[in-house]
């Protein structure tokens, strides 16, 4: 009887998990599927460069093992827009200059598209004074919430700037359609 791997979706797309179970899900994603878009910073879960979605919730690639991910829905960089196609987030990051190198760009987006999730679903952080009330999106709360993820640029106030941006985009479309 033959031993069988799953499969996790990347990216909508059914993919064999690897056989060698050390493999890494950054390794997976980037040596074996050639999504290079994910970034290996410093492969120990401090810099936040490696982070993609699973099953919506951002996690840093390069401490999980892929095997461990059968069944899981995978997204990357790769499939939050494109060059011609710039999701809002994509597009606001460019629009307030929030990247110099651009390498912990992929990771930003991804943690923001997460992190704008857990906002909208009222988490709370560690900068949020009301556990009462819903978290409003104050700069403390998106530092807070982006802690994860490290800009050796020093991009900081220009990647907050656009988040706020997409998050008053958001609010402005609900309100319009309420
Ligand atoms: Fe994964 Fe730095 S490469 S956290
Ligand atoms: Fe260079 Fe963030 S833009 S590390």
């Amino acid at each position: 009887m033959g031993s069988s791997i799953g499969v996790a979706i990347v990216n909508g797309v059914p993919n064999q998990l690897p056989l060698d179970s050390r493999r890494t899900l950054l390794e997976w994603l980037r040596e074996d599927l050639g999504l290079t878009g994910t970034k290996k910073g410093c492969d120990h879960g401090q810099c936040g460069a490696c982070t993609v979605l699973v099953d919506g919730r951002r996690m840093n690639s390069c401490l999980s093992l892929a095997q461990l991910h059968e069944g899981d829905e995978i997204e990357t960089i790769e499939s939050i827009g494109t060059a011609d196609n710039l999701s809002a987030l994509q597009h606001a990051f460019v629009t307030h200059d929030g990247f110099q190198c651009g390498y912990c760009t992929p990771g930003q987006i991804c943690s923001a598209k997460a992190m704008m999730q857990e906002l909208a679903e009222g988490w709370a952080s560690a900068a949020t004074d009301e556990l009462t009330k819903a978290p409003t999106p104050t700069v403390e709360e998106l530092r807070e919430r982006m802690s994860g993820n490290l800009c050796r640029c020093g991009a900081y106030s220009n990647i907050i700037a656009a988040l706020q941006d997409v998050i008053e985009q958001d609010a402005g479309s609900q309100g319009a359609s309420a």
